[in-house]
């Protein structure tokens, strides 16, 4: 089978471990690496998520390299109030042995895109996009080596949910959304909230996962119950939306989200 090369970066983020955990297990994608970014809390909370996900997943082969802490001009917003403390509030998943790579997150993203053939490498935003903006300013070259950019970020008739009109990913760093935008030359997938607030975790739905035997299902479940929290009490629904991996789905599955007519 012909695998798809992604970079996944990142700010887990209860929604964000499931993304990673997916694109993990689907047998058409290869992760080549994981970039934590600052975003839903600190980058050393995101960067120790990113390790604790891949040990649970048993990936520990796969390297995690810390990025940006922070966005490139405004002050730091996090999302604490919706992940809790640790950012993946939920299971109690133990302090991860694997460590992250010496190597910046920015610069491994350049180094990697330039290692591979042109157009094969896709990179995925879970979280700001700081990391690669700076990978994009600090190495223009690699705006056209890339397959793509898939991202979750944005909100359009849906309004937004860290301010009225504002999703967080863009809001906590909309310099690094513009840069990405405007000097990726290849094509940029965004899925915004009016996607992802489609993508609920029904009570059915959490009891099929409840039923799983795994690990992996056992802390997914955990972390959802935690995150649907925030959203029962904000919007009054049953369910977490499973915001970061719609990216993921639409990568395997491109038809399963299409435009509404
Ligand atoms: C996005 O913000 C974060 O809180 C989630 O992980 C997701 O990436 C949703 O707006
Ligand atoms: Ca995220």
């Amino acid at each position: 089978m012909d695998m798809r090369k992604i970079i996944i970066d990142t700010d887990p983020g209860q929604d964000d471990a499931i993304a990673i955990m997916l694109a993990l297990a689907a047998p058409g994608l290869d992760v080549l690496g994981v970039v934590s970014v600052a975003g839903n809390v600190s980058v050393q909370h995101t960067t120790t998520n990113a390790c604790k996900v891949l040990e649970l997943a048993g990936r520990t082969d796969i390297a995690v390299h810390a990025g940006c802490a922070g966005p490139l001009r405004r002050t730091p917003v996090t999302a604490a109030h919706v992940h809790g403390q640790t950012g993946m509030d939920g299971p109690t998943l133990p302090d991860p042995v694997m460590r992250p790579r010496a190597q910046h997150g920015v610069d491994f993203l350049i180094d990697t895109i330039r290692a591979h053939p042109p157009g094969s490498i896709t990179v995925v935003t879970l979280g700001p996009m700081t990391n690669l903006a700076m990978a994009l300013v600090k190495a223009p070259d690699i705006a056209q080596r890339m397959a793509g950019i898939v991202s979750m970020g944005g909100a359009w008739a849906q309004g937004g949910n860290i301010t009225p009109s504002a999703e967080f990913n863009v809001y906590a760093d909309p310099d690094a959304a513009d840069i990405v935008l405007r000097h990726a030359a290849v094509p940029h997938t965004l899925v915004p909230l009016d996607v992802t607030h489609r993508f609920l975790v029904t009570p059915p739905r959490m009891a099929q996962l409840g039923a799983l035997k795994g690990r992996c299902a056992r802390a997914a479940a955990e972390m959802l119950g935690f995150s649907g929290r925030f959203d029962l009490a904000k919007y009054g629904w049953a369910g977490a939306p499973l915001h970061d991996p719609c990216t993921i789905g639409w990568l395997l599955a491109p038809t399963c989200l299409r435009a509404a007519g």
